[in-house]
């Protein structure tokens, strides 16, 4: 009797033991298909064949304008030491930004970061295109600009989007003209991109 007694007590018992190991083993299992999710491993990479593409265009950038908006003040007026501007840019086809078929959109900030005889801005850029094939693709781009120097400054393509995907490649950006009435300044760019 007293032998019953027991076994009724400890089947239940063992029936809610196993269920718990079960209810851990299951909880585990999610956990682990839930981060084998998070990164698979074993898609192929593209077959395409890697490809270069030239582009040309120019980068109409307003200073001081509805589209520039600055965010923090110069601190040394010799470099511009301090500043930093947010940018809504046009991309053109010709040097005329008033004549000119419009390619994309330069949007992005710079800052000023020498405080020394250096005067430098680092850019930090996407250039999204609306102009055939490239319409709805973009590229990231990086780098110092020498706004005086009268060299070409040298920017990094560090990534893109659309026909862009997994781009590399580099940047020439050349001064091309300057309107001071207008706050206006137009760079000439040369875009060697690398991708698929
Ligand atoms: C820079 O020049 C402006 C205009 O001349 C002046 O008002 C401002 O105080 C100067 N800023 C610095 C940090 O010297
Ligand atoms: C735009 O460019 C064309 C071709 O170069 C020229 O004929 C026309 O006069 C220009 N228009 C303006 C407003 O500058
Ligand atoms: C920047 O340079 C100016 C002029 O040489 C100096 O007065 C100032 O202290 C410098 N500021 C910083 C943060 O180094
Ligand atoms: C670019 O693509 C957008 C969205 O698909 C479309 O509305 C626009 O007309 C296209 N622009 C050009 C210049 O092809």
């Amino acid at each position: 009797m007293a032998e019953t007694k027991s076994s009724a007590v400890f089947l239940p018992l063992l029936v809610t033991l196993a269920t718990l190991v079960l209810l851990a083993l299951s909880s585990l299992a999610a956990a682990e298909s839930q981060e084998t999710s998070f990164a698979t491993k074993k898609l192929p990479m593209t077959k395409k064949k890697e490809k270069l593409t030239h582009l040309h265009f120019y980068w109409c950038n307003f200073q001081r304008a509805p589209t520039a908006l600055s965010v923090a003040p110069i601190l040394n007026n010799a470099t511009f030491y301090g500043a930093v501007t947010i940018n809504d840019d046009t991309l053109t086809l010709g040097p005329d930004p008033d004549n000119s078929t419009s390619v994309g959109k330069a949007r992005g900030l710079y800052h000023f970061p020498s405080n020394t005889t250096n005067f430098v801005y680092e850019m930090i850029y996407s250039f999204a295109f609306t102009y055939g094939d490239y319409n709805g693709s973009s590229l990231s781009l990086l780098g110092s600009v020498f706004p005086i120097s009268g060299k070409a400054s040298e920017l990094t393509v560090a990534g893109g989007t659309g026909v862009f995907r997994f781009a590399r490649g580099y940047a020439a950006l050349k001064f091309a003209s300057r309107d001071p009435k207008r706050n206006l300044r137009v760079n000439e760019l040369d875009v060697y991109v690398s991708h698929y």
